[in-house]
């Protein structure tokens, strides 16, 4: 049986003997690397330098809940914002791999700006076992390059320090409840962010979209979760499709893109069944978004493929 409160104590030690001098963590927003910052927090407070990169592909308000979030903690966050160098290293990028590829090299050299600039010798990671285990010619990742910010380059030269290696994400979870980390129980979200929900052209403003579609979809599921209309997927969002199709807004002929909108149930990603949505939720949703993106969306789909065959993300 995981016992939180006794593994954050020993923790806290173990991590006050490893770490002697300056390091850095790269904070992504989810609860293994703000678990991983809070435990070294409380080991080392002011020696640790916790960095947050904005790269233009975060979800609706993200970067305001981090902010929020190591606020509450005490904890100073160094947010970098990054979205126009991410904007301009991928112009032109729409094939899916050099996609990934690109957005988790420039994370890798916006990192190591941040890491040369602090003087670091240690790299705190929330690294946790799935990552370890899967690595190393895992399935997963033949069929797409997972972007982590576990994934940095080993020639780093950093001490590198990784306080949750042995545990699961249920026990990572509880570690969150235990130290009141509000990011504890959100839906995953996949590392290069709303990139990879943006096929197509990478523009602030086709991002911006899929952003806004986001928010809807979540918005709207988690009430009628709540309203006991529906069961919450495990995963739900939108993509925006490079389709563009005929329609009309009041007596004008539009010509606008297309949403696709997946929710699935899973266990832990690696399959999926598609989720049966109530069409009444589905027609809320597809009017909000139509009604919110006038002249760049005219069409709303929802996606009825399980996992295999499809994955769950559309790149
Ligand atoms: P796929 O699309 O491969 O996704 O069926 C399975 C789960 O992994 C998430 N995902 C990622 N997570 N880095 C991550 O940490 C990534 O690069 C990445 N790509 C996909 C996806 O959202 C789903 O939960």
């Amino acid at each position: 049986m995981f016992d939180a409160e006794e593994f954050i104590s020993e923790a806290v030690e173990n991590l006050k003997q490893q770490i002697d001098d300056i390091a850095i963590i790269a904070c992504s927003g989810g609860v293994d690397s703000a678990v991983a910052a809070v435990l070294a927090h409380k080991a080392v407070g002011g020696l640790l330098h916790c960095v947050y990169v904005d790269t233009g592909f975060m979800r609706k308000g993200e970067t305001e809940q981090v902010e929020a979030m190591f606020a509450a903690h005490g904890i100073e966050l160094t947010t970098v914002h990054a979205a126009d160098r991410y904007f301009a290293a991928l112009e032109g990028v729409t094939e899916p791999e050099a996609k990934r590829k690109t957005i988790g090299e420039l994370f890798i050299r916006v990192f190591e700006d941040e890491q040369v600039k602090v003087d670091a010798k240690y790299l705190v990671q929330g690294t946790i076992a799935p990552d370890w285990i899967e690595s190393g010619g895992g399935v997963r990742d033949t069929i797409k390059s997972h972007h982590n910010v576990g994934g940095l380059p080993e020639d780093m030269t950093l001490g590198v320090v990784e306080p949750l290696r042995e545990l699961y994400k249920d026990e990572v979870r509880e570690l969150a409840r235990t130290l009141g980390i509000s990011v504890a129980e959100r839906q995953p979200f996949p590392g290069p962010g709303l990139a990879v929900r943006t096929l197509g052209d990478l523009t602030p403003e086709r991002v911006g979209v899929v952003r806004e579609c986001c928010a809807i979809v979540e918005e709207e599921f988690e009430a009628a979760a709540e309203r006991g209309e529906m069961e919450l997927p495990w995963q739900y969002y939108a993509a925006l499709l490079p389709v563009r199709s005929v329609g009309v807004h009041g007596d004008v002929r539009a010509y606008g893109e297309t949403i696709v909108v997946r929710a699935v149930r899973s266990m832990d990603g690696m399959s999926a069944r598609y989720s049966e949505i109530p069409h009444s939720i589905l027609q809320k949703v597809s009017t909000r978004i139509t009604n919110a993106c006038k002249g760049s969306v005219n069409r709303v789909v929802y996606d009825i493929t399980h996992k295999p065959p499809g994955t769950i993300e559309w790149e």
